[in-house]
């Protein structure tokens, strides 16, 4: 048997100061938020081990269509997605939670190298443990980023047929401005190359609303969650028991936004500083925005990616682009 090559970017490597681990980085970052006049948390702090958990359990909810959407259009449109994509030497996954997304490319792409981004080092590290043991022959090199502020990849990786998978419409995180910028840092990594991004459709309330306010209240556990990872890194006092979950779509924009909202008056502090919050007032911690193809195949096209297609599922509620860089 081959041994596990899971791979952490080495040392030397600045990577390791990028990621929101970084702790003086992380508490000045959530302190001006929470200072702001209109306080935000940024979302990447969903995701600590519980949190990327969480999130692995909303995707099997009913009224979270996404994951099950995309899946389904990959799966569907394999033959015709691996023949767009070309020869794929590395497989860039940018976000990759679980890798279980990827890992279901592996077959029709064949790459050489699988590289798995995530900003939750020790999520990461369990999923690439039983990937590089059910694929000997791939070489695995995770690194642990968030790829939203930064893109940059161990120097051990070829830069000729690098294919960027940005699945689960995460790019929806992204105003279309840092979405734009994103899309141009990504195309700039891969000359030559191609993108496969997911991207979650425009479409009515009555369906979006409930996919970030399910009945079990998973997306309220899930962001509430970030109240105790905010405390943990920044030594804050943030009762979750003081704040409702709020997820709400904002038409005028195509985006949910989710809040956490005090249901009473209440005093945060931490070492550095404090903050009241009057009952009802809210803390913003995501957006999602949500894109018609056309708007979304201009991003593409703005960001200088080329010879773009794009597939979807029955419904057209979500949309998988294949593009050229
Ligand atoms: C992982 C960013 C794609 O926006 O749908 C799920 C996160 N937030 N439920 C999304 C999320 C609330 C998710 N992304």
């Amino acid at each position: 048997m081959v041994p596990p090559r899971s791979m952490f970017a080495p040392a030397s490597h600045a990577l390791a100061e990028d990621s929101p681990g970084a702790p003086a980085q992380a508490s000045q970052e959530l302190q001006a938020g929470l200072l702001a006049p209109s306080p935000h948390i940024d979302p990447k702090y969903l995701y600590d081990r519980l949190g990327s958990s969480l999130f692995t359990a909303i995707t099997l909810l009913p009224e979270y269509y996404p994951t099950r959407c995309e899946a389904e259009i990959l799966q569907e449109h394999a033959a015709d997605i691996a023949a767009h994509a070309g020869k794929v030497e590395a497989l860039i996954d940018v976000g990759a939670g679980d890798c279980v997304k990827a890992e279901r490319l592996f077959a029709s792409l064949q790459p050489r190298r699988y590289v798995p981004i995530d900003i939750s080092a020790g999520y990461l590290q369990t999923a690439v443990q039983r990937l590089q043991h059910a694929h000997p022959d791939i070489e695995i090199m995770a690194v642990c980023q968030d790829v939203h502020d930064t893109l940059d990849l161990p120097h051990a990786i070829p830069e000729r047929n690098r294919l960027f998978f940005y699945p689960g419409s995460s790019i929806g995180n992204l105003d279309p401005g840092r979405a734009a910028r994103m899309l141009a840092r990504i195309r700039a990594a891969c000359p030559g190359g191609g993108l496969l991004v997911g991207v979650d459709r425009v479409k009515p309330r009555s369906i979006l609303e409930p996919a970030y306010d399910d009945a079990l209240r998973l997306t309220a556990a899930f962001n509430l969650n970030l109240l105790r990872h905010v405390n943990q890194l920044l030594g804050s006092d943030f009762q979750v028991d003081d704040w409702s979950h709020v997820a709400h779509y904002d038409e005028a924009n195509s985006r949910i936004q989710m809040f956490l909202q005090a249901q009473r008056d209440v005093l945060v502090r931490w070492p550095a500083g404090q903050r009241r919050f009057a009952a009802g007032q809210r803390i913003h911690t995501e957006n999602s925005y949500k894109y018609t193809p056309e708007k979304f195949r201009d991003l593409l096209a703005q960001a200088g990616f080329r010879d773009i297609q794009h597939w979807s599922d029955e419904r057209g509620w979500f949309s998988v682009f294949s593009a050229r860089a």
